[in-house]
């Protein structure tokens, strides 16, 4: 291990990390993920892997997504694109409950295993357990060739190229843009309108400079987390798409930066999480321009009547929000469907230079490993 470590360190190039590498490279790493797969024509998408013919779309009756960690958020993310687009009623599954629950699996029912490493225990079981019960296996993975591509047999691959930090960055982009292409295809496959479908074509190929536009504001966002970086807790609400955002977005603190992160439905703050607030306790309100901002508005206003500091992701000019704090990162206009992306490379950054300021390991941090292969 130590010699692919050393080695490694030259591929950094002028990044301190391989995380940070990783966060910059996503602008490309998108487009790779979405390079081929869009059909202006029919203002759907291509994928060819998944080898199932416009009548075997039709016939899918149900969704489980299976995966574990960042993956598992990534498929929360789809869960929304594809009941939304396709109109296809879907489940998300942590991957070892999924094995062991005894999940409903009839022949229409589409298994999507997500995992970066295509190695995780859980999720390759996962994926025995669903091609046992005869369901189609559609796999979304990274690494090419590795035990869960092999074995559904099916797929998308992800070309997010090798991804070194433990905390996944890139790679949960680009599940989360192979997802909204998957749900897209399915969509126009069935209900989704030509003009929605072109539409939803147009944002995709916006999503590079969404990113960009993002990375741009990297020193504004390492000012705010500097000013975070001595706290001992965090929560992160969200609504919509942007619930499994932040579910992600505490994720990422967490494990890069040892801060106990907690994210929640922005709705559950008052069923628990708000007798905790106080000046110790900071929020991180997703509070983007989408359906369900006026609501985390008043979230924001609540947490601040009770002195939590609050850092909102808001969009580009959003006064009103400005008002309520001054710890605000702002992401371009975009519609709910993409507004995952922008935000949770933002919340990467947010992560990235709280646990930098922490002297944290980042790359590698205790007791975690980049693939979980036991169970
Ligand atoms: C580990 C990694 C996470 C990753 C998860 C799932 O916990 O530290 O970053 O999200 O495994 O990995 P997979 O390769 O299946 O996506």
């Amino acid at each position: 291990a130590k010699i692919d470590w050393e080695t490694g360190a030259a591929e950094k190039g002028n990044y301190p990390h391989f995380m940070l590498k990783e966060i910059f490279e996503q602008p490309e790493t998108v487009e790779n993920a979405i390079r081929g797969r869009l059909d202006h024509e029919m203002a759907s998408a291509i994928l060819s892997g998944i080898g199932l013919s416009p009548r075997e779309l039709l016939q899918i009756g149900h969704i489980v997504i299976a995966g574990c960690g960042s993956s598992m958020h990534a498929g929360l993310v789809g869960e929304y694109y594809f009941e939304d687009l396709a109109g296809i009623s879907t489940s998300v599954e942590q991957a070892a409950e999924f094995r062991y629950r005894n999940p409903i699996i009839e022949p229409n029912t589409l298994v999507i295993p997500i995992s970066q490493s295509g190695e995780t225990a859980d999720t390759i079981a996962a994926v025995r357990e669903a091609a046992a019960k005869g369901a189609i296996v559609t796999a979304l993975c990274n690494v090419v060739g590795s035990t869960i591509a092999r074995e559904a047999g099916r797929g998308i691959y992800l070309h997010a190229g090798p991804e070194i930090s433990v905390a996944s960055t890139k790679a949960f982009l680009s599940q989360v843009v192979v997802l909204l292409l998957f749900a897209l295809l399915l969509g126009r496959n069935r209900r989704l309108s030509r003009s929605r479908g072109a539409e939803l074509v147009a944002e995709i190929e916006q999503i590079p400079d969404l990113i960009r536009e993002v990375l741009e504001q990297a020193l504004e966002i390492k000012k705010i987390a500097s000013r975070y970086a001595h706290v001992d807790d965090f929560f992160f609400i969200g609504r919509g798409c942007l619930y499994p955002t932040a579910l992600e977005g505490a994720l990422k603190l967490k494990e890069i930066s040892y801060i106990h992160a907690e994210g929640y439905h922005a709705a559950e703050l008052k069923h628990g999480p708000i007798s905790l607030l106080d000046e110790k306790h900071p929020v991180m309100a997703l509070a983007n321009d989408i359906p369900g901002r006026d609501k985390i508005l008043g979230n924001i206003q609540e947490c601040r009547a009770r002195k939590a500091p609050v850092v909102a992701i808001a969009t580009r000019g959003d006064r009103a929000i400005r008002d309520l704090t001054q710890d605000v990162i702002e992401i371009p206009p975009c519609s709910r469907f993409v507004a995952p992306l922008p935000t949770a490379v933002a919340l990467q950054l947010f992560a990235y230079y709280i646990a930098a300021e922490r002297g944290c390991e980042i790359d590698q941090p205790r007791n975690l490993a980049k693939s979980v292969t036991v169970e």
